[in-house]
């Protein structure tokens, strides 16, 4: 298996040019995209299409209107959505749902993963799952793709890519991929590093520090999420 680890926007806008026909991706936005997503899959969602823009997810809406549309914009909940992008908002409410969701980075992230080979949504809330997912399939090629926070990297879906990459032995590693692995064994547990990542401290400033506590509890499911035709679905069990 060889390793690599796309790091920030920059990187992830230029994902669609590229060939990842072989390349097995997992999209990491653990604060908190790709947790709400993972949340709402172990509640019993039937369906998430993640969506670029609020334009796109308004039309879909308007053609399946059953759906529940959530999302935010500088982490609030969009106006006219039925819900947030807080995990908490995807409990049991979103059972045998669909859902429609548009973000700032994580549905973007997602989207630009559209043409590998699998698209895997990547949380702490899930990893061991993942790393067990991997392990099984052995894909030659993965790619962390570490969500960030507007234009910028963030800490968190580094910290997850190298706790993932670290279950992921024997494996090639890019420079990337080893810098992740190494970062994230520096923290003690999931909880520190996210409380001192910037988008974790922003939560905890605007009273979600629950928010913040829900994504860090590692392995806490078995679910897995994957995209397939701009959809995710739960993995059969
Ligand atoms: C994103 O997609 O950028 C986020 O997950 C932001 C958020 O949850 O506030």
């Amino acid at each position: 298996m060889h390793i690599d680890v796309a790091l920030s926007p920059a990187e992830i806008a230029l994902l669609p040019q590229r060939d990842l026909s072989g390349v097995t991706c997992v999209v990491f936005d653990v604060l908190r995209a790709t947790s709400s997503m993972i949340t709402a899959l172990v509640h019993g969602a039937a369906e998430i299409h993640p969506v670029c823009t609020i334009e796109e997810a308004r039309a879909l809406r308007a053609r399946v209107p059953d759906a529940i549309l959530g999302g935010e914009r500088y982490g609030e909940r969009i106006d006219g959505f039925d819900i947030g992008n807080s995990p908490l908002e995807y409990g049991e409410s979103v059972r045998g749902r669909r859902i429609i969701t548009t973000t700032t980075n994580g549905t973007v992230a997602l989207r630009a993963c559209a043409q590998a080979e699998r698209v895997l949504v990547g949380a702490l809330l899930n990893i061991g799952a993942l790393a067990g997912e991997l392990r099984s399939k052995s894909p030659e090629q993965v790619l962390m793709v570490c969500a960030g926070t507007f234009e910028t990297f963030a800490l968190e879906d580094a910290y997850a890519a190298g706790v993932l990459i670290a279950e992921l032995e024997p494996a090639t590693k890019t420079d990337a991929a080893l810098t992740v692995t190494s970062m994230a064994a520096s923290y003690p547990d999931a909880l520190v590093a996210l409380k001192v990542a910037r988008n974790g401290q922003a939560l905890a400033a605007s009273g979600r520090s629950a928010d913040v506590e829900w994504c860090a509890r590692q392995s806490k499911y078995n679910v897995i999420g994957e995209m397939s035709a701009s959809v995710i679905r739960a993995l059969p069990a």
